[in-house]
């Protein structure tokens, strides 16, 4: 999951612990969150990983074409059932099935679908046999507040409490706007590549609206803007007049309200975090050369020591291997934070998030 922000770190340790159980997972979060991403990845760490990822999409399909979907038919089974139908849930046998926007589907569908997570039986349309219990993992989605939906009686609440063993929260862009210089050099970057076009470098002022901006479509929104810019950017250069305008003027009212915003300044930190996490460059190269001749801040070095610090949980021993450092320099990599006052105390990120339990029992056999 791309991303050096608390929150999606957070969503990560939440797949892995995921990945490591059968147990059905409740995804949800607004629209272009990385909904579909997470799924992926729970899917991929886990043990069904060589077995199919099976998506539906519930919104997308009629009620009537759903069932047969999901279910399968038999021949003659309806006017234009002409052969025999293997459903979804059959072909994710032994694998996982992603049930995307849960929340749309009918009261219904619901019923069947509680009948198979209770029994993992199925039958289909027009067949009176059940086929054989199948071992599926459920994984569902929405952009709904399904308790919502339960309150006012449209989403039954047995089913909401079957599918929500898990539950991951996707928290929207603008709560974590540390990711957004990452995912936008990401997305940079392989557009650049699909359209054989150089790789964009952003004005420190542009760069600045597109932190301000509140990313409605969140992490999907901002993958098309990075698309357009690098269609529209023939100079290699993003100024402000290349972005729209609805970023620049959410941008600059957000400025207006919130003149010293801290949120609101470019950081450097992520990037660097990236390079070297990520990129595998060391501290020494990407952190220190640049500070010393002045390219990087006070501010942007315990930035970053404090994103490695909330990476190993305030493990400075382990901080000098994950960026990439001899062990031996781990005495000199202090020196050099406390010589130029950027020592950051390790204390508050011991206990910012503790290792995840085992899954308690009932996650298990669920
Ligand atoms: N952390 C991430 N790293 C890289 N790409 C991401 C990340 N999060 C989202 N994306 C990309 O953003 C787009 C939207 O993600 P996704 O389809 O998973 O969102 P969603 O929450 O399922 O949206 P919707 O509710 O509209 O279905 C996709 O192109 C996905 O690859
Ligand atoms: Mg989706």
């Amino acid at each position: 999951m791309l991303g050096v922000s608390v929150a999606i770190r957070g969503v990560d340790e939440e797949i892995e612990y995921a990945a490591r159980s059968g147990a059905k997972v409740l995804i949800t979060g607004e629209s272009g969150v990385g909904k579909e991403v997470v799924a992926r990845l729970i899917h991929a760490r886990g043990a069904r990983h060589s077995a199919a990822l099976v998506p539906i999409n519930c919104a997308g399909i009629p009620d009537s074409l759903l069932e047969s979907e999901l279910f399968g038919h038999v021949k003659g089974s309806f006017t234009d059932a002409h052969r025999d139908k293997v459903g979804l849930l059959e072909r994710a046998h032994g694998g996982t099935v992603f049930m995307d926007e849960i929340g749309e589907m009918s009261l219904r569908m619901q019923a069947l679908l509680l009948r198979f997570l209770e029994s993992g039986e199925i039958q289909r349309v027009g067949s009176d046999r059940h086929v054989p219990s199948l071992d599926v993992r459920v994984i569902a989605a929405t952009h709904r507040r399904l308790i919502n939906l339960v309150a006012e009686k449209s989403f039954r609440e047995d089913l909401y409490y079957r599918l929500n063993v898990i539950h991951i929260e996707v928290p929207p862009l603008r709560d974590r706007r540390e990711d957004i210089v990452i995912l936008l050099n990401h997305f940079f970057a392989g557009f650049a590549e699909t359209y054989a076009m150089p790789r964009p470098e952003v004005s420190r002022e542009a760069m600045k609206l597109l932190t301000d901006y509140h990313w409605p479509g969140n992490v999907r929104e901002l993958r098309n803007v990075a698309e357009r810019l690098i269609l529209r950017c023939v100079t290699g250069r993003v100024e402000i007049d290349a972005l729209s305008r609805e970023i620049v003027l959410d941008g600059s009212s957000n400025r207006a309200q919130t003149p010293t915003a801290k949120a609101a300044e470019i950081a450097a930190s992520p990037l660097l975090f990236e390079r070297i996490v990520r990129g595998g460059e060391s501290f020494w190269s990407v952190a220190y050369e640049p500070f010393i001749a002045r390219d990087l801040t006070r501010k942007d070095i315990r930035d970053l020591v404090r994103l490695g610090l909330e990476h190993t949980r305030g493990n400075y021993k382990l901080l000098v291997t994950t960026f990439n450092m001899a062990p031996e320099d781990y005495k000199k990599f202090l020196n050099f934070l406390r010589k130029y006052q950027c020592h950051v105390p390790f204390q508050g990120f011991r206990m910012m998030s503790s290792p995840l339990p085992d899954p308690p029992e009932y996650i298990a056999s669920a």
